[in-house]
């Protein structure tokens, strides 16, 4: 096979579409996608083939036997030994995606070996006599070809990397002998080169396909979900196959907050995210985007948790926690309570709503504030009052995290119930200004300031993100950097706790 056809073979089996590949199941929910552009996918293949190749070598190949005839001396039985495969160095590869997968050729490649050699032959000076030698020899395999064919899928919500294609090509070989006679020389360059550059072909090739598989087990041992907390994690399930398309290959996954060590809630009423990753600037290698399901599904889920309500006792202006601080606000509660103590007891009585627009990121917080008067070892609530929170919010990325902050835009607020009878609100307003600003707001923004984590293999770090709002949804463009203590184990997961200790660990 010559290398242009090699190039071929590998490109057109990537538009023929398999029968494993067209089996496309019923499309599910998924509200994150993930798309690697031309860009990362270079970035990946330089990543695998420096790798890759470096940890090819040593190969040893098998010994060579061989009975060649050279013209004066007869017949010499050769042995080529300890073939080693020391050095391979790749001039350039391309990595290339189609409808069935993506294939990776490194073309240009050098190989050096080393090898020992062995002849004997017999010949008569009377009696038959054996003369044999020895000696070491070097050999350079240049123009080398090497090409693989990847099918990507989805296979129960893993990533399931299969070999379409594998072949190398080795075009040219040359053969030095340390020592040796001359016409040993030729006898093993004749006899020798084909058969050298059949056995590194297919030692590549072997190493390639054993290779591949343990690319697989560590994509398959990816975690369906990402550990954001105590109480969530993100689902991180690949929902639907692979996107392949030219120039690209999405990713989608459920992307949905779930809480830890419970069962699947059902989010069958959810409108259907549509895969789409846009970035303004295409040279990014990779693009997430978040619906704002994903955010809604977050704040349903800390609600139920009961982790939105909380008992405030410690505010920066403590007066405000004592009846005679609400002297001049609320009379009536100083008259019945004096010099009492009281805590604030918040309650969100519906999880916030959370909405993305190109502008802004907007949030509507509903929560049910308990005056609570702490007379004698009782909690006494006396009065109640709702409020309906706006606030706007802008995200950033903090490491892999998708991180943010919150601002207050305006509030309104209703008295639900009071032991106290009428409450002048506009004088109130004041203190539940104090209280949004100085205790609530600081409280959201320090678990919104931490974030969650998007989506990326352990081990990748986003490097000069942007951050893109459109409706309903953010993007996030950026390119990859990658940490090299990591490289090794991410692609010779050597044992199962290595691969899983991975991934996906803050
Ligand atoms: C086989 O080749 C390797 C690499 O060139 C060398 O280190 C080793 O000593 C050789 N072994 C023998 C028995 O010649
Ligand atoms: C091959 O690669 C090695 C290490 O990467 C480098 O030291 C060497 O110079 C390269 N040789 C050629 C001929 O490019
Ligand atoms: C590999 O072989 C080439 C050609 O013989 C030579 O120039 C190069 O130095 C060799 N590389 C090593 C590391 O021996
Ligand atoms: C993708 O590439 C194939 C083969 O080169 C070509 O036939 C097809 O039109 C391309 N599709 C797009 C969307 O560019
Ligand atoms: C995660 O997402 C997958 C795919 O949508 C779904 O089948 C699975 O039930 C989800 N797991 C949890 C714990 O919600
Ligand atoms: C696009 O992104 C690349 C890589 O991050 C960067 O080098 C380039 O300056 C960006 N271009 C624009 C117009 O922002
Ligand atoms: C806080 O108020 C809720 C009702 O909104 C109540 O169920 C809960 O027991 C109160 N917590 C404390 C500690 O008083």
């Amino acid at each position: 096979m010559s290398p242009i056809m090699l190039h071929l073979l590998l490109i057109i089996s990537l538009f023929i579409p398999s029968h494993t590949l067209t089996n496309h199941q019923p499309t599910s929910e998924s509200f994150i996608s993930i798309l690697i552009s031309q860009n990362g996918l270079n970035f990946v293949k330089d990543l695998l083939i420096t790798k890759e190749i470096s940890s090819l070598t040593p190969l040893q190949l098998p010994k060579i036997e061989k009975s060649a005839r050279i013209p004066f001396v007869g017949n010499v039985d050769i042995v080529l030994s300890n073939i080693t495969i020391y050095q391979i160095n790749v001039t350039s590869s391309i990595v290339k995606t189609g409808e069935t997968g993506v294939a990776i050729i490194a073309s240009g490649t050098t190989c050096n070996l080393s090898m020992n050699w062995h002849y004997s032959y017999r010949t008569w000076l009377l009696v038959p006599i054996e003369i044999s030698d020895s000696g070491h020899a070097s050999v350079e395999v240049e123009g080398m070809d090497v090409g693989l064919t990847l099918g990507l899928e989805n296979q129960r919500g893993s990533l399931k990397l299969s070999i379409l294609e594998c072949g190398c090509y080795v075009k040219d070989v040359s053969i030095m002998l340390d020592g040796g006679v001359s016409w040993l020389y030729q006898g093993v360059v004749d006899a020798f080169e084909g058969q050298i550059g059949f056995a590194v072909e297919n030692a590549i090739t072997q190493k390639l396909k054993e290779g591949v598989p343990k690319l697989d087990s560590f994509l398959q041992s990816l975690p369906k979900g990402i550990s954001v907390d105590d109480i969530a994690s993100l689902n991180v399930t690949f929902v639907n196959d692979p996107s392949l398309s030219n120039f690209s290959i999405g990713f989608e996954v459920n992307g949905l907050f779930t809480e830890k060590g419970k069962d699947a809630v059902l989010n069958s009423n959810q409108q259907s995210f549509q895969a789409l990753v846009s970035c303004t600037n295409s040279s990014k290698m990779l693009g997430i985007s978040l619906d704002d399901t994903v955010f809604n599904s977050a704040s349903a889920l800390y609600f139920n948790a009961e982790f939105m309500r909380w008992i405030v006792d410690k505010v920066p202006d403590q007066s405000l926690l004592n009846t005679a601080g609400w002297r001049f606000i609320v009379p009536q509660l100083y008259k019945k309570y004096p010099n009492d103590d009281m805590n604030l007891n918040i309650t969100l009585s519906s999880p916030p709503v959370i909405r993305m627009s190109p502008h802004t990121i907007d949030a509507t917080v509903y929560a049910d504030l308990i005056i609570d008067v702490l007379e004698a070892g009782d909690v006494i609530p006396v009065a109640c009052i709702s409020l309906v929170i706006s606030a706007s919010g802008s995200v950033n990325i903090l490491r892999n995290n998708l991180a943010g902050s919150m601002k207050l835009d305006e509030f309104t607020m209703s008295l639900k119930w009071s032991k106290i009878g009428n409450l002048r609100m506009y004088l109130i307003q004041p203190v539940m200004w104090t209280v949004i600003e100085t205790v609530i707001l600081p409280y959201a923004n320090s678990h919104l300031g931490k974030g969650f984590p998007l989506p990326i293999i352990h081990g990748f770090t986003l490097q000069n993100a942007e951050i893109i709002c459109s409706n309903a949804r953010i993007t996030v463009c950026s390119d990859v950097a990658f940490a090299e203590d990591f490289i090794q184990p991410l692609i010779y997961p050597t044992t199962k706790r290595c691969a899983s200790d991975l991934l996906y660990r803050l």
